[in-house]
């Protein structure tokens, strides 16, 4: 089956514009009217789907990027079409000084940011025994550290003004595990752990933490995975489909909503029934 043909009996178009439609049609307009928020990894995939749904809720958004400057530009452009304010940021999450350089630019161009959703993320799969230091290193410093060092940053700012919600987008593969991904599960379990204790030291500040565990969503990573992977893949969705990122997208937009307010240090399984 190709992914055109998985994903086909989704009601979800792939188009940006119509994610932020559909969330619009779900949320309203204002839903996040004057609110910063960060977006890591907001260039492409389910980065890209948060920052325009939350750009078409009012959010002021910042988009944050390694390498791809034109998708980073294109994903802005989507938002400004909806009539909010985007910016384009480059830093790599997991270099402390580069993020607190790209914080700064962000508190001074949009103002300080009250919804960080940490997303950026790579694996680097190998089997254990072949598994290379650099593989495991970027894998690690990417998803587990760049999560960290992106809520050291942004969390004083949430502290003074008594609220602020962070979601941290983990993994199914992190639940569970997965041969061949021992990095990227560990990264990944790491960021639950990371998660839940940051949840406890901020409840009092009125500022939630919770994470999404995606199952297998359609973007540019899980094209890497190739036709017989994902087919495997797809015999353990009861769903029998891959998942689309305006689905994480609406997951994050709830948990960052004040529908959310009394959920802090939770994992939401946003898997097609995957992990059940
Ligand atoms: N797709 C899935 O099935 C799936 C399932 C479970 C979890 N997830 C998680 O969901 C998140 C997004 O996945 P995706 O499939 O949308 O990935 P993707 O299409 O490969 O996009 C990755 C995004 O992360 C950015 N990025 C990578 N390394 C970075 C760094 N060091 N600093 C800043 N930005 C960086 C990329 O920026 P550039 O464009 O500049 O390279 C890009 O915007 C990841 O954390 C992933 O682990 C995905």
């Amino acid at each position: 089956m190709t992914e055109k043909e998985m994903t086909q009996k989704d009601t979800h178009s792939d188009s940006e514009t119509n994610t932020g439609e559909a969330i619009r049609h779900i949320f309203g307009e204002h839903l996040f009217s004057e609110k910063v928020v960060l977006v890591t990894g907001g260039s492409r995939g389910i980065g890209r789907s948060i920052a325009i749904a939350f750009g078409a809720l009012g959010g002021k958004i910042a988009v944050n990027y390694s390498g791809n400057e034109t998708a980073a530009r294109e994903t802005c452009s989507e938002i400004e079409k909806l009539g909010s304010k985007a910016i384009a940021v480059q830093f790599n999450v997991a270099d402390s000084s580069a993020v607190a350089e790209g914080i700064k630019r962000i508190e001074k161009e949009l103002g300080s940011v009250d919804i960080l959703i940490n997303n950026a993320g790579i694996s680097k799969d190998n089997l254990a025994v072949r598994m290379k230091d650099e593989e495991w290193n970027a894998t690690v410093d990417t998803n587990l550290k760049g999560t960290f060092n992106c809520c050291r940053a942004v969390m004083m700012g949430m502290m003074k003004k008594r609220s602020g919600k962070i979601i941290n987008v983990s993994s199914v593969i992190g639940l569970t595990g997965n041969a061949g991904q021992v990095a990227y599960a560990a990264s990944k379990a790491g960021v639950f752990g990371l998660s839940m204790s940051l949840a406890r030291e901020l409840a009092s500040r009125n500022i939630q933490v919770n994470t999404i565990a995606p199952g297998y969503i359609s973007t540019d990573m899980t094209a890497a995975l190739g036709e017989k992977l994902v087919n495997d893949v797809l015999a353990k969705i009861p769903a029998a489909r891959l998942g689309h990122p305006v689905e994480i997208a609406k997951t994050a937009v709830f948990l960052a909503s004040p529908a959310a307010d009394y959920i802090t240090g939770q994992t939401l399984a946003v898997d097609g029934g995957m992990t059940m």
